[in-house]
């Protein structure tokens, strides 16, 4: 068997919509007070893309910055793989899109669904083809208009999340020596399909005007079920990502912006501090897919990360599907 290639990421780009929905704004279209969403979830306000954006208008935005960081050329990548629940359109992907708007003329295309855990997956995807030899520049996205998408009349739902993009160029490590992809895991348990779930809009209920009528394409959840998963699977992640290294070679934790308490009961469970973990929750709320490299390009911004400490990336979603990534900066 050929030797595995090493993966580095070699740049990373965020991007935030311009409207700022605060959880005084919440106030006025549901029962719920600021009070109650900063407490239970930690929430301050989220960003929600302008009326004339969709999806790949945010990949766009955060790409561009990806690739100006890692000094490649659009025309030099191989493959664009965006994570996203929210695509510009059922068919074509939102990768398609975005490889038109950047000019990447070499680059083949396609999206993952994975939910929350979209970027990782992405990130496992293109990690896996150039440790393959398949390819040497891919760009990886998580990124979501889940805006469009949200109940306004549904308070147990529609407070949770936001807009928003990351995204990431991943090259041989030797190439840009930094953030050497150490681990990457990927799981699944698709019993729990209706924890997390928009019903509508697919091929087992094809939209119509009774399907749009009873709600059927928001998101849902149960919340409390939720909940009690993601704090174990969180730290169960953590700890899987960690293992065999010495805690003090740890510089961060960059976790899925679920909710806080839901952060804080994780670290508490590993018996760990919040000091080493990331999070920006209060600004963005949970942007699905894209809350993982958003966080990680703030880290980055704001000297968070010390180089040749590990950084480990977790995070969770609807199927179910998790994810983990242990990376040396
Ligand atoms: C949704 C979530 C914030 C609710 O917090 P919680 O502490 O579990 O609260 P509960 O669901 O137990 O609800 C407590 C009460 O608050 C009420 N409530 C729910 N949403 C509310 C809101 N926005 N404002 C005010 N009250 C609200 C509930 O109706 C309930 O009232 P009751 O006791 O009279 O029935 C929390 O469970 C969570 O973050 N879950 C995961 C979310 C998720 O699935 N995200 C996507 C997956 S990645």
């Amino acid at each position: 068997m050929a030797s595995r290639v090493a993966v580095g990421i070699a740049g990373t780009g965020s991007f935030a919509p311009p409207v700022v929905m605060t959880n005084h704004d919440f106030e006025k279209l549901v029962d719920t007070s600021d009070e109650w969403i900063v407490q239970r979830t930690g929430i301050r306000e989220r960003r929600f893309a302008a009326a004339d954006q969709a999806t790949s208008d945010l990949c766009l935005q955060a790409a561009r910055q990806a690739l100006a960081m890692a000094k490649v050329d659009p025309k030099e990548l191989d493959l664009i793989v965006v994570g996203t629940l929210t695509p510009d359109y059922l068919l074509p992907s939102c990768s398609a899109l975005l490889q038109a708007r950047l000019g990447a003329v070499n680059a083949g295309a396609f999206d993952v669904s994975a939910a929350c855990t979209g970027f990782l997956t992405a990130l496992h995807t293109g990690e896996s083809f150039i440790a393959a030899g398949r390819a040497k520049r891919v760009l990886v996205l998580g990124a979501e208009c889940l805006s469009r998408f949200l109940d306004m009349q549904d308070r147990t739902s529609c407070i949770l999340f936001g807009d928003g993009a990351g995204a990431a160029v991943l090259m041989p490590h030797e190439e840009c020596k930094s953030g050497e992809i150490l681990r990457t895991t990927l799981g699944a348990d698709g019993q729990g399909f209706d924890f997390i779930h928009m019903r509508g809009g697919g091929s087992k209920v094809p939209p119509s005007a009774e399907s749009v009528a009873r709600g059927d394409h928001f998101i849902r959840l149960r919340g409390r079920e939720v909940f009690r998963f993601a704090v174990t699977k969180m730290a169960d992640l953590i700890g899987e990502m960690c293992e065999g290294y010495d805690p003090s070679e740890l510089g961060l934790v960059v976790p899925h912006q679920v909710n806080q308490r839901i952060i804080e009961a994780a670290v508490d469970r590993l018996g760990w501090s919040m000091d080493k973990v990331f999070v920006n929750i209060d600004k963005y709320g949970n942007t699905s897919a894209a809350t993982v490299p958003m966080a990680f390009h703030e880290a980055l911004e704001q000297g968070r990360i010390e180089k040749g400490k590990l950084v480990v990336f977790v995070a969770f979603g609807a199927g179910l599907t998790w994810g983990g990534t242990l990376v040396r900066w």
